[in-house]
């Protein structure tokens, strides 16, 4: 039998209009002046599908995402303390370390070529002006020294927000009730700069005040450190999947929640204005967070932006596939892999996430 093009117009036309024509005569060109979507099948059997598939070195060869561990980014807890490795209940195989523990953790970290850290701090005390946040001898800013000092060449990421700091757990300044922006920027940029100063490679503010790019970059410059990059979490939405790492950090916020900073998790076009206006204010990189339910703006951003793309594989996507491996429902290696390509198929340069290890283990 001689094989047909079918050309299947959709979009704007009567549903289901079919112009078929013999085998071998390119077609695409009448059909799109006919309509702006088409879509252009050329039948079983002239193509199989399965050609491509027959063999792993087949498949490999034609493979169109890879992974490597130099686009991983691992999260870490540093608390207080000498030789504490405190496993999360939420989050198995991660640990609350306290710094001598931090710099054995990451010279593995960079053992397997891993991109590199983010760091979270857990502070012994907590007050209403998250006063340890900004501290030059805070947890974080002791965990940047120490790390930069024993582990050089591996890239140290602090992550910039009150929120693990203030005695209510949310990630500013209370005035009546709610969390004042520009009171915030100021608490936002000292930390920053305590954190350069320290020694990290990038700053990462997570807070969602807005304003706080300009007001970090305008710090760092005023301060000789307009070398160190500025990684945005642009796109930061109100998610229920940051569960866990709030039992991590110990910073769920005492009452209310964070729905009037952090973004709704219905809106895209919004989300594209946030990354415009960060990069604007002199952002040099962005990032959509959770990952996986934001798939689709991932793509959008790495299509729109000029700049590397980050994913923030959290720490409830993290879990739900590790609760369903314990409960033999699903092969972890496999579950782990499958979601960290679709991130990267949807578009980040850069994943944030607790499987970097393993991931860089299942690759080596
Ligand atoms: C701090 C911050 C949070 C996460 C990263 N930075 C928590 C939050 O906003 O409540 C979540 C990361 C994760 O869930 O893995 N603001």
């Amino acid at each position: 039998m001689m094989g047909a093009i079918r050309v299947v117009i959709a979009g704007g036309h009567p549903a289901g209009a079919v112009f078929s024509l013999a085998a071998g005569r390119y077609c695409e060109r009448a059909v799109l002046a006919r309509s702006d979507t088409i879509i252009v099948t050329m039948a079983f059997p002239i193509h199989r599908k399965r050609r491509l598939r027959v063999s792993e070195s087949m498949r490999r060869f034609v493979r169109e995402t890879h992974l490597e561990p130099s686009q991983f980014l691992l999260p870490l807890f540093i608390c207080p303390g000498e030789g504490v490795r405190r496993e999360i209940g939420s989050m198995p195989g991660n640990c609350q370390l306290s710094i001598d523990e931090l710099v054995k953790e990451c010279e593995t970290v960079r053992s397997l070529g891993i991109g590199g850290v983010m760091l979270f701090g857990i502070p012994d005390h907590k007050d209403e002006l998250a006063s340890g946040a900004y501290a030059a001898d805070g947890i974080v800013q002791r965990a940047v020294r120490a790390v930069k000092r024993a582990v050089p060449g591996l890239l140290v990421i602090t992550d910039v927000c009150n929120c693990e700091y203030t005695s209510h757990g949310h990630c500013g300044k209370i005035v009546d009730g709610d969390v004042d922006n520009d009171a915030t920027l100021a608490w936002l940029a000292e930390s920053a700069l305590s954190h350069a100063c320290a020694g990290a490679d990038i700053v990462a503010p997570s807070d969602m005040m807005d304003g706080r790019v300009a007001a970090i970059r305008k710090c760092l410059d005023e301060h000789g450190f307009h070398k160190v990059p500025i990684f945005s979490y642009a796109a930061k939405f109100a998610s229920v999947f940051y569960g866990p790492f709030r039992e991590a950090a110990e910073s769920a916020p005492q009452f209310g929640d964070r729905r009037s900073y952090q973004m709704d998790p219905a809106n895209a076009r919004e989300a594209m204005h946030e990354m415009e206006l960060d990069l604007e204010e002199g952002a040099d990189m962005l990032m959509v967070k959770p990952a996986m339910p934001y798939l689709d703006l991932i793509r959008q951003a790495k299509d729109r932006f000029p700049v590397p793309i980050g994913a923030y594989q959290v720490s409830g996507e993290f879990s739900m596939i590790m609760a369903a491996a314990r409960n033999g429902w699903l092969d972890l290696d496999r579950a782990m892999m499958e979601s960290l390509t679709s991130i990267r198929r949807a578009g980040a340069d850069i994943i944030l996430t607790y499987f970097a290890k393993d991931a860089a283990r299942a690759l080596a």
